[in-house]
């Protein structure tokens, strides 16, 4: 079997991991996801890496003493996910890994996408000491708290001598531009928020409209002025969420990003004002809560060349634990094709031919290095 074949094979066995039945879904912190670790650690070891966890969980396989490069992305994913959204760039590290003897450390970050506690690059953020305590107070969907799983701001890990990240481009460029891989100029920044428009309850069939203090119609209004902003409204819900009573409260994500940070800040001011014009105008009352403000950060132009010479050059709108290890060590990124550009969604896809190029790719940067 190809070593390409083999990727694709474990991305399957890994896909079949979840924490439901018939839905991929592996969050933080969860059975499922010490599932998935046990099961990339027995390939880290088989492909002779010593394996370790640290205190949140991130997965790290190493070999040589000392300071090494870091390979890798992250283990966990979003409800309904595809198989490669992380997976993918792990197990290319790993096969380029096994292809070579350089001192290098492979890691299976244990939260990018932050689906259970809503935070951002959890794993990655606390290896580098970025891990923000006030998550900790943070609850999941079930009321469990952070805390419950850890009980202090973790430890950060030592830097490595650069950190490199093969990842699915979760866009269509480069089935557009008809190539298989690309290279990474700059991950955009991304601003979260969690807004609540409260307005008044009343029986559907008897209060007037024009003595209404609908919360939702006021929340439906400012979403289509994010959505002529370029964001995201990704979770909105409705208290009391009764068919025969006019919605008392709204609360909404917000994420928008942007490449330029100036840009994205300005953005989101222009909406944080459109929302209290609409809730002015309905009676409604407006709570916002910032709950992530992540700059846009450039990959390492010679790493880049490295990994990528000669491919097409195209920055990321989607997160990436690239932009926290950037932090602390030079980082690069090498995008793969993902068929139609699907992403977040089961049918995500990639070629057997591409993955085999990414490997190829990083087992020549490794040999540069
Ligand atoms: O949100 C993102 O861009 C990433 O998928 N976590
Ligand atoms: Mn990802
Ligand atoms: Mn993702």
């Amino acid at each position: 079997m190809s070593d390409a074949a083999q990727v694709l094979e474990r991305c399957a066995e890994l896909g079949a991991i979840s924490e439901e039945e018939g839905v991929l879904v592996r969050r933080f912190g969860t059975p499922a996801m010490r599932r998935a670790n046990e099961l990339v650690g027995r390939w880290m070891r088989e492909a002779g890496l010593t394996v370790r966890e640290d205190a949140v969980g991130n997965l790290i396989g190493r070999r040589g003493d000392g300071p090494a490069f870091m390979l890798g992305s992250h283990l966990d994913t979003v409800r309904d996910a595809g198989r490669y959204d992380g997976p993918l760039g792990v197990l290319v590290a790993l096969a380029a890994v096994e292809r070579t003897e350089t001192p290098v450390e492979v890691v299976g970050f244990a939260d990018e996408e932050g689906l259970r506690f809503g935070t951002a690059y959890l794993g990655s953020a606390a290896m580098v000491g970025r891990f923000d305590p006030a998550w900790l107070e943070r609850t999941d969907e079930d009321g469990v708290a952070l805390t419950d799983l850890l009980s202090a701001p973790p430890p950060p890990g030592d830097p490595p001598l650069g950190y490199a990240e093969v990842h699915i481009e979760q866009g269509p460029v480069l089935e557009q531009l008809g190539e298989p891989l690309g290279a990474v100029t700059a991950i955009a920044g991304q601003s979260h928020a969690r807004v609540t428009f409260a307005g008044e309850a009343g029986h559907a069939g008897t209060v007037p409209m024009d003595a209404r203090h609908d919360a939702l119609a006021g929340a439906a209004e400012w979403v289509l002025a994010v959505e002529a902003a370029g964001g995201t409204v990704g979770r909105l819900t409705v208290e009391p969420g009764a068919r025969n009573v006019i919605p008392a409260v709204a609360t909404l994500s917000l994420d928008v990003r942007d490449a330029d940070d100036r840009a994205r800040l300005d953005a989101v001011a222009a909406l944080r004002a459109r929302a209290g014009e609409i809730a002015a105008r309905r009676g409604l009352r407006l709570a916002w809560e910032d709950t992530g403000d992540i700059p846009a950060v450039q990959m390492d132009e010679r790493l880049t060349e490295l990994l990528g010479a000669g491919l097409p050059r195209l920055a990321s709108g989607a997160g990436h634990d690239a932009a926290m290890m950037a932090s602390v060590a030079p980082a690069a990124m090498l995008f793969v094709r993902c068929r139609g550009g699907v992403s977040h969604h089961p049918d995500e896809s990639v070629e057997e031919a591409d993955v085999a190029a990414a490997i190829d790719a990083l087992e020549r940067f490794l040999r540069a290095l």
